[in-house]
């Protein structure tokens, strides 16, 4: 069997964004793989290194929303990146290989940056830049075949197949090419119209928002601006309530389009029904949700389980790449 790995940085809960961008497919693909889902805790600390307590809180919390969302752990190793020390020490190695400049010219690095002008200012960490470099080693170290990726995460893999081309060229043969899987993410808007649905961004419908909250955020969401009153026509491709109709209320879609645009459906009860259909979809989530929140314990042994599984494999790959590297001198004579 292949394997994949996909990561998640633990940074709050998940939202509707998570579970159609990645969540989902992940979930189809558990079947097909060898799937392993990484908790990446020592990357959320790259930019959250000043709140380690909601990093750590925030692990537990993605892995409920993550097998709440149908990530199954008897089909799915799910690990916590920080116990698996290999992967740091693996990235201190990468990091020979990749020059700064490289790493500022990263498309994702560099929109990530502008975002976080509050946090850097003019003097970014070293931690921050580098985080694509170990990344590199999230994938490397446990063979991956391929990765599930957005496509805008499509720079972080390039830049991860030049490491590994560049160490296999200096070294030997050592480290496998992985591969970008694109998957076909639905991009969600964020309630506010805003392209990104983010936590930060104070726009998103949570997996594990209640029925009320959800019902409440719904209710302020953006609608076509120009559509004032019941009876104005309204333009469904500029609305974010309809493109959560197109998640969430598949089947009555045209229904919905064809009544806005003639003004007979007003926004009062077009995001009425978006909460019902919404709610209905998460029901079955937050309710596997708050089953396993009732066990943490058990949680808990299948992240350790998980973990102790990835770092088997991890250490193989390390000794490997030491071997190549000439750092073996606890093998062999010296
Ligand atoms: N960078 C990814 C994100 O922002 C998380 C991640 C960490 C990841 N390690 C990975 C993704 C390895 C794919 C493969 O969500």
């Amino acid at each position: 069997m292949k394997r994949i790995l996909t990561g998640i940085r633990p940074t709050g809960r998940l939202h509707i964004g998570h579970y159609f961008g990645m969540l989902r497919q992940i979930a189809e693909l558990q079947s097909e793989f060898d799937t392993f889902v990484m908790i990446a805790d020592m990357q959320a600390l790259t930019d959250n290194f000043h709140q380690p307590q909601k990093v750590r809180q925030s692990v537990l919390e993605v892995a409920y929303d993550m097998v709440a969302s149908g990530i199954d752990p008897q089909k799915s190793t799910l690990l916590i990146q920080s116990l698996i020390p290999e992967i740091a020490e693996l990235t201190l190695y990468f990091g020979n290989l990749v020059s700064l400049s490289r790493l500022q010219q990263n498309p994702t690095v560099k929109s990530e940056l502008a975002q976080k002008r509050a946090l850097f200012g003019r003097s970014v960490t070293w931690g921050f830049l580098g985080y694509p470099i170990s990344q590199a080693a999230d994938i490397t170290i446990f063979d991956a075949d391929l990765v599930p990726v957005g496509d805008d995460q499509l720079p972080q893999l390039e830049q991860t197949r030049e490491i590994v081309r560049k160490f296999n060229q200096i070294y030997g043969e050592t480290l496998k090419e992985p591969e970008a899987r694109v998957i076909e993410t639905a991009r969600v808007c964020g309630l506010d119209g805003n392209a990104k649905m983010g936590k930060s961004l104070g726009n998103a419908l949570f997996l594990s928002d209640d029925a009320g909250t959800v019902e409440r955020k719904i209710g302020r969401a953006l609608t076509d601006p120009l559509k004032a009153y019941l009876g104005d026509p309204g333009r469904p491709e500029v609305c974010t309530v309809y493109s959560y109709h197109a998640l969430f209320n598949q089947a009555r879609l045209e229904m919905v389009a064809a009544q806005c645009r003639s003004g007979e459906r007003g926004c009062v009860a077009c995001k009425r029904e978006l909460a019902v259909q919404t709610n209905a979809f998460l029901q079955p989530i937050r309710q596997r949700r708050a089953e396993l929140e009732a066990r943490p314990g058990e949680m808990r042994e299948i992240l350790l389980e998980g973990s102790r599984r990835a770092r088997g494999v991890a250490q193989a790959t390390l000794a490997r790449v030491k071997e190549r590297m000439h750092l073996n001198y606890l093998e062999g004579t010296a």
